[in-house]
């Protein structure tokens, strides 16, 4: 058991915490001042007010959180994580004026990734991608869904999605696996695209099923890479096996991904750079979280996702950190909600339930994580002494983290 008292602000104290908070409720962000939290093996037993504070059993860790904030742990519901090497040399590229889409033509982007990780041991690509895992850790992030999409062939996305399976078994993140083959087209199929997708469905998809190694299903539909037509087939195909699709949609352009999502009922459409009224309305109409992840346009200097708007029209708007060595080698969400407010127009009482309760909705562990409410998961922040919630999202680029507690242990 711990407790934490004397906690300044206790925040994200959503009562039921179940469904995402859309529109005008992203603006509240529940909480309580001079509080204290116990918890009982890995779950929240009880929380309240310092003035009434009951009877606490002998050998009760106690921590004192005196002018500081406790609050959920991030929920991360988008990343690549697993990934073989880094990709800085072409962001010198980059700065020399190469766009991201003509790096890949040159075989550079994921096709450069999927190179480096083919010729990398499951071994190595575990140890690679922990040493990430335990940065986020320690950055505050409770809970992550990571993508495949570096092996483009059947045996290496195999190979990622068995190292995500490792980590989900051997580190206290919560962990989503999401098969995401179609991510590009690897170069022998440059004149036959619909063949690589014909290998997505019919060789992948129920190899990945059958070993249980994903949760959700990915397909990057955008200009250059997958068209609305083939993800279409690809969702579908995955459904069949119970794979609910969450998608990369219309970062390059308007292409289609939001209404191929919405019409599958995806679990989110993330991106959304190029969002228009047409695609606002679908998605108020849909279950669909729309999911930003500003790192991305942030690092690629590309328009920023209209999630003003978005909020605007009654949205859940998540936030994650899209973590992947092409387009956002960072998985911090503290900087995640930092981009949230400076190149979004997101709110702090915004960026934070994005980054907790909204993105535990978006990668479907909502019934368990995202909130301080009895029952979930103990996966707990305690910051360092702030003036006030508002500073986290602020005071960009520092290290307002002091304490992370996962599954009710203290881990930094
Ligand atoms: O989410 N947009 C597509 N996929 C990744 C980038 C992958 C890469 O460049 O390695 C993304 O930004
Ligand atoms: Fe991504």
């Amino acid at each position: 058991m711990i407790l934490i008292k004397n906690i300044r602000w206790l925040t994200g104290t959503h009562q039921q915490g179940k469904g995402p908070v859309a529109g005008e409720d992203m603006k509240k962000l529940p909480l309580l001042e001079h509080a204290w939290l116990l918890s009982d093996g890995d779950r929240i037993a009880a929380f309240g007010r310092m003035d009434v504070m009951p009877e606490i059993p002998a050998g009760t860790e106690v921590l004192d959180a005196s002018g500081r904030i406790v609050m959920p742990a991030f929920c991360d519901s988008h990343t690549h994580l697993v990934y073989a090497g880094s990709r800085e040399k072409e962001y010198r590229d980059k700065v020399m004026g190469l766009s991201y889409e003509e790096i890949a033509r040159r075989g550079g982007g994921i096709l450069n990734s999927a190179r480096l990780l083919h010729n990398t041991s499951e071994e190595e690509l575990y140890e690679q991608s922990l040493v990430r895992v335990e940065e986020i850790m320690r950055q505050g992030t409770g809970a992550v869904e990571i993508k495949s999409g570096y092996g483009l062939n059947t045996e290496d996305e195999l190979k990622m999605l068995r190292v995500i399976r490792r980590l989900k078994e051997t580190t206290p993140l919560t962990i989503r696996a999401t098969f995401l083959g179609a991510h590009a087209f690897p170069a022998e199929y440059k004149k036959d695209r619909d063949a690589y997708v014909d290998l997505v469905i019919s060789e992948m998809i129920p190899r990945v099923a059958g070993e249980e190694l994903a949760d959700f299903i990915d397909v990057f539909c955008d200009r250059g890479f997958f068209t609305p037509r083939q993800t279409d087939r690809i969702l579908m195909a995955g459904l069949k096996y119970g794979l609910k699709p969450k998608i990369h949609a219309n970062e390059l352009d308007f292409s289609g991904g939001v209404q191929v999502g919405v019409k599958y009922g995806a679990l989110s459409v993330d991106h959304l750079e190029f969002v228009g009224e047409e695609e606002i309305a679908l998605l108020r109409g849909s279950e669909t979280i729309p999911t930003v992840l500003p790192g991305a346009s942030f690092f690629l200097g590309l328009n920023d996702a209209p999630a003003r708007r978005m909020i605007d029209a009654g949205l859940p708007v998540a936030l994650a950190s899209d973590f992947n060595p092409g387009s956002s080698p960072t998985g911090n969400m503290q900087l995640m909600m930092s981009l949230g407010m400076i190149r979004l127009r997101m709110l702090p009482e915004e960026v934070i339930n994005a980054a907790t309760i909204n993105g535990a909705c978006a990668m479907g562990v909502e019934e368990e994580l995202g909130s301080i409410t009895v029952g979930k998961k103990a996966n707990l922040i305690i910051t360092r002494p702030v003036p006030g919630y508002e500073f986290l999202p602020y005071a960009y680029g520092s290290d307002k983290v002091e304490r992370v507690i996962l599954n009710g242990v203290e881990i930094r």
